[in-house]
């Protein structure tokens, strides 16, 4: 299994550019299913998670084809005959349920396995399951498996989610568009992604309102059609590499992405003493004096401070001036990256969903070992700024989730290179 290895110490100067979003696009791509024609995603990230859905959607009968090296991917649904998701797939990655809606839409019937442990919390599929109910739907859950039906079709009707989960948003509005009548969704979650995938629904002739608001409105339509669609630039990518100058010191440009998508974010690192500037590509980003300043930090639903950079954010924290208290209110284990950072003298105390982090003057370079996405690449960051060598082991979760970090951060001059094994 590959490693990334990281001499630390090096501020960084240059550019990197910002790909499109994986959480966009992991939902975009089920929405082929809804329509017989053709659909056509650009600005797509060349991710392992990508491949995953790839390999999901071809499982069920959907032809995927990946252009101009994977930053387009043609889809279609035209063959689609199959509904059932299988355990050996969705094990690999919880997005896969985002074809529970598109399937129940379009043959009336969905097996979709459920996607089983995961390393940052239990990560359950009831709000799912409550919303494809309140369509219609009977869901029963055999063999480790949804078996959701709805013979005469899915019929809109108020649908209230318990919380407003990112998914189960996700998947009741695909599902909703082409159920009869209306739907209206109510405490649906108002994450970019979710506005970027109606986008690609009303393109295909879905009729929604509302998105980006705790209220989204569905008029179910009989078809959609085919269209082509650009994946809205990645903000958790746009997040971790502000945080790369911060961490190390220097001064990197980001090319393109959209800081009004990162607003509570940005708030945080401005009170810690980064600064932000506009460019006309993009944004520079470096630390405005010294050393940095704690500051806390809770994760919220968007428009909240995001649970995918919390991580991050921790790496930077570490070597901070005062105490930071970072609360993680979205996942119940969501600090596995804190013992590894201990590792490399940073000074954390986790206790349930608060960590207090006391801030050390540098952080030591250690072999570490990532746990999921967004930790692994905490753990990176952290070994830019620490004195000599950091070795993060088991770095496929980072793969899923970010384009050749290595490449892009070593374009900006750090020391970092993958080792295969
Ligand atoms: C999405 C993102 C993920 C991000 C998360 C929160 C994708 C592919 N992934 O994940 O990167 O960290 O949003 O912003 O877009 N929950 C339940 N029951 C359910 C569904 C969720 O209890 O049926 C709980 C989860 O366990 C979790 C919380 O709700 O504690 C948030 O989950 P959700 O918003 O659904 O996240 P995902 O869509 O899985």
């Amino acid at each position: 299994m590959d490693k990334i290895v990281v001499q630390g110490g090096s501020p960084l100067s240059g550019s990197i550019p910002i790909a499109g979003a994986k959480n966009a696009c992991l939902a975009l791509m089920p929405a082929t299913l809804l329509s017989e024609e053709p659909l056509t995603l650009t600005n797509a990230p060349r991710l392992s998670d990508i491949r995953t859905m790839t390999t999901l959607l071809q499982s069920l009968g959907a032809e995927v084809s990946l252009m101009q090296d994977g930053k387009v991917l043609a889809l279609s649904s035209h063959g689609a005959d199959n509904p059932v998701a299988d355990y050996e797939i969705v094990r690999k990655m919880r997005a896969s349920n985002l074809v529970l809606g598109p399937l129940l839409a379009r043959h009336g019937e969905a097996v979709v396995s459920l996607p089983g442990g995961c390393a940052i919390g239990a990560r359950p599929m009831d709000i799912h399951v409550a919303a494809m109910e309140a369509l219609g739907a009977k869901v029963d859950l055999r063999d480790g498996y949804l078996h959701a039906s709805a013979p005469g079709g899915l019929k809109g009707a108020v649908v209230e989610l318990r919380f407003a989960s990112v998914g189960a948003t996700e998947n009741t509005v695909m599902a909703a568009t082409l159920a009869k009548g209306t739907t209206v969704l109510k405490n649906a979650a108002r994450e970019p992604e979710i506005v970027d995938l109606v986008r690609c629904l009303r393109a295909m002739g879905a009729q929604i309102e509302g998105e980006g608001t705790a209220t989204i409105t569905i008029q179910g339509v009989d078809r959609l059609h085919g269209a082509t669609h650009k994946v809205v630039a990645d903000r958790i990518e746009l997040g971790t590499y502000m945080l790369a100058p911060a961490i190390a010191g220097g001064e990197v440009e980001l090319l393109g992405g959209d800081l009004d998508l990162l607003g509570a974010f940005c708030e945080k690192l401005d009170e810690a003493g980064i600064s932000v500037t506009p460019t006309a590509h993009g944004i520079k980003v470096a630390r405005k004096n010294g050393r940095v300043s704690a500051v806390d930090v809770v994760t919220e639903i968007f428009p909240g401070f995001p649970t995918d950079l919390q991580a991050q954010m921790m790496a930077l924290l570490c070597t901070a001036d005062g105490v930071s208290v970072l609360e993680e209110k979205i996942f119940e284990n969501r600090f596995m990256h804190a013992p590894e950072l201990t590792r490399m003298g940073a000074n954390i105390e986790v206790h349930g969903g608060t960590a207090t982090v006391t801030g050390v003057p540098f952080l030591k370079g250690a072999p570490v070992m990532a746990t999921d996405l967004r930790a692994s690449v905490s753990l990176i960051l952290a070994g830019l700024a620490a004195e000599g060598e950091t070795v993060v082991n088991r770095v496929y979760h980072l793969d899923r989730g970010y384009e050749r970090v290595e490449d892009k951060l070593r374009a900006c001059g750090a020391k970092i290179e993958r080792v295969s094994e």
